[in-house]
């Protein structure tokens, strides 16, 4: 079903019945008075690069210790750092290892291969119950992400499964910033339009289309030009327009067209909370092949094809960090507020919270009643 949310419908007059939760339960989670901090979704984990090139990570993601690494075939596992042994941490610091692409337990060499079944041990048959606690991940041309369910409920939905076309697309620039935050706040950013005119200085922001929610998905469209001073003399304009796909407070993914120097773009704004107080926020851009320029862009016509779209990616990822380092000044000491006051021009926060509120199903309780 594909929903189109009217910009000032506030809650009401949105159908609920495809979404396995209650209007009440929509218009009760958007209302409470805090976040939970941890929404139901996919998470950034790390690049395949970096787990390639640590052998095996350690880190806090989702409030959980977990352990990262990939076998020889290239599959990754994302597992809790604990053994099921005697419970000792696998992290590298206390010693855990990858030796031929099984991960070793420090106290007493149990060994997991990457669907986290402990295969080996030194001394005796391994037992078969011995398994670690495993996330299910997605892959998105290297983009590790793993699937934090509430009370540990398998995916409810995916993440974008088409290939993504990479012919003439540039390699990743990928930054993380750390901060105290929420991913629904810093996803809210998506549809907050008159920030991007107050924070950012945008001009002539613009919305295309109106919001449109479908399930798990939520698409936003705008326009915007904005100058930028370069070597603190030259100003350029760039005039964009950027569609932003949404899946969960995890993911918002941004197709960005750039008219005046004819140049596409993309950009993954990636969420995902560290303890329940601060969150990683992890910017990847991608810049495609710029064969013919439209504009002269800091000499990019002088610059042999190949090189321009990694150069420009490096300077548009320092662009976006800019930015988003303007929105942490506010993300990090706001608090939520679930009753805003609202003006004409904000247009779409409520329908947005709407569609969050699927991302926080109720508890259940042992029998998998809902508590
Ligand atoms: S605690 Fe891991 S092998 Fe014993
Ligand atoms: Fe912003």
């Amino acid at each position: 079903m594909h929903m189109e949310v009217q910009p000032d419908s506030g809650v009401a007059g949105v159908d609920d019945r495809e979404r396995g939760t209650t209007a009440t339960q929509r218009r009760q989670a958007i209302l409470a008075p805090g976040l939970s901090p941890f929404p139901e979704g996919w998470y950034f984990v790390a690049s395949r690069q970096a787990v390639q090139r640590a052998g095996l990570i350690q880190k806090s993601w989702m409030g959980e210790n977990i352990v990262v690494w990939s076998d020889a075939d290239g599959r990754i596992c994302v597992a809790e750092a604990i053994c099921p042994h005697l419970g000792a941490d696998l992290g590298p610091d206390a010693g855990g290892r990858v030796c031929d692409g099984r991960l070793v337990c420090p106290f007493h060499g149990y060994e997991f291969d990457a669907t986290g079944q402990c295969v080996a041990t030194p001394f005796a048959p391994a037992p078969r119950t011995a398994k670690l606690r495993v996330f299910e991940t997605h892959d998105i041309h290297g983009l590790i992400f793993a699937w934090w369910g509430v009370d540990g409920r398998p995916p409810q939905w995916t993440l974008p499964t088409e290939p993504l076309e990479q012919d003439g697309w540039c390699n990743y620039e990928i930054e993380t910033l750390r901060f105290p935050g929420h991913p629904q706040e810093t996803t809210e950013n998506s549809v907050d339009l008159a920030h991007l005119r107050y924070v950012h200085g945008y001009d002539n922001v613009d919305r295309p289309e109106r919001m449109s929610v479908e399930g798990h998905r939520l698409l936003s469209n705008f326009n915007f030009r904005r100058v930028r001073t370069i070597a603190r003399f030259a100003k350029l304009t760039f005039s964009v327009s950027a569609k932003t796909h949404i899946y969960g407070l995890g993911y918002s993914f941004v197709d960005i067209r750039e008219h005046s120097i004819g140049m596409n773009m993309r950009l993954w704004v990636l969420a995902t909370p560290v303890d329940g107080k601060l969150i990683d926020l992890t910017l990847v851009s991608q810049v495609r092949e710029i064969r013919k320029p439209r504009r002269l862009f800091v000499g990019l016509g002088f610059l042999p094809p190949p090189l321009r779209a990694p150069l420009i990616n490096k300077f548009m990822a320092l662009q976006q960090k800019e930015d988003v380092l303007q929105d942490v000044v506010i993300w990090g000491r706001k608090q939520y507020t679930s009753r805003p006051r609202l003006c004409r021009s904000d247009g779409e926060i409520m329908p947005f919270r709407y569609y969050c509120a699927q991302f926080y199903p109720e508890p259940c309780d042992s029998n998998g009643a809902a508590t």
